[in-house]
């Protein structure tokens, strides 16, 4: 694996514009649902650090779950639009304020599948929490409530966010120099 710095074309979200982004997003739904209880859903694995540090702002009463599904080809780096869900949620959503939280939308599938999959559970409300949204990758229409950061079509990497599955830990949000990123090593 290489080091992230000699990868890194530029950061383009710094690890203090990140943790000032979760806290407004987190005032924002702490506002939104006062006096009420909200289940956090995790879509494994990019949005975990985001719903980690989102939750650690909330001061409304909150629990969490994850979920897993694939979308994209083996070696793919595009959604493929095939949404399946390889792991499900431990908890009955049914009667209760939900808020998906996704680390990036890009064509739009994998938020469309979910909310369509997680509807049919009868939720009491059904949101959407993104931090980064590469608009002009849409395929599909998706509602944000709570968006972070639109973000231009570039390719990044951080803050939960892999290449080949590693530097999700990285606390900045970077975009890779692909000319000098060695896939596969
Ligand atoms: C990424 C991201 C979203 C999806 C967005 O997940 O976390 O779930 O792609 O793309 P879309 O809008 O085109 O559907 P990925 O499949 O890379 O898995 P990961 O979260 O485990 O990294």
């Amino acid at each position: 694996m290489q080091d992230y710095r000699e990868i890194l074309a530029e950061i383009l979200i710094d690890e203090n514009s990140l943790k000032k982004r979760v806290k407004e997003l987190a005032d924002e739904i702490n506002r939104d649902y006062a006096g009420e209880q909200v289940l956090l859903i995790c879509i494994l694995r990019g949005a975990l650090p985001f719903m980690v540090d989102l939750m650690r702002n909330l001061t409304i009463q909150n629990s969490i779950d994850c979920m897993a599904v694939s979308s994209y080809g083996e070696g793919a780096r595009e959604s493929t639009g095939n949404v399946r869900m390889t792991l499900d949620l431990q908890t009955n959503i049914q009667d209760k304020n939900v808020i998906l939280v996704e680390d990036i939308v890009d064509s739009g599938h994998t938020i469309s599948h979910v909310l369509e999959m997680l509807k049919t559970r009868k939720p009491k409300s059904l949101k959407v929490c993104v931090l980064l949204d590469k608009v002009s990758r849409r395929e599909v229409s998706v509602p944000i409530d709570y968006l972070g950061f639109p973000i231009e079509n570039k390719f990044v990497f951080g803050y939960g966010l892999d290449l080949d599955e590693f530097y999700r830990n990285l606390p900045f949000v970077g975009v890779v120099d692909l000319n000098r990123y060695n896939q596969n090593e």
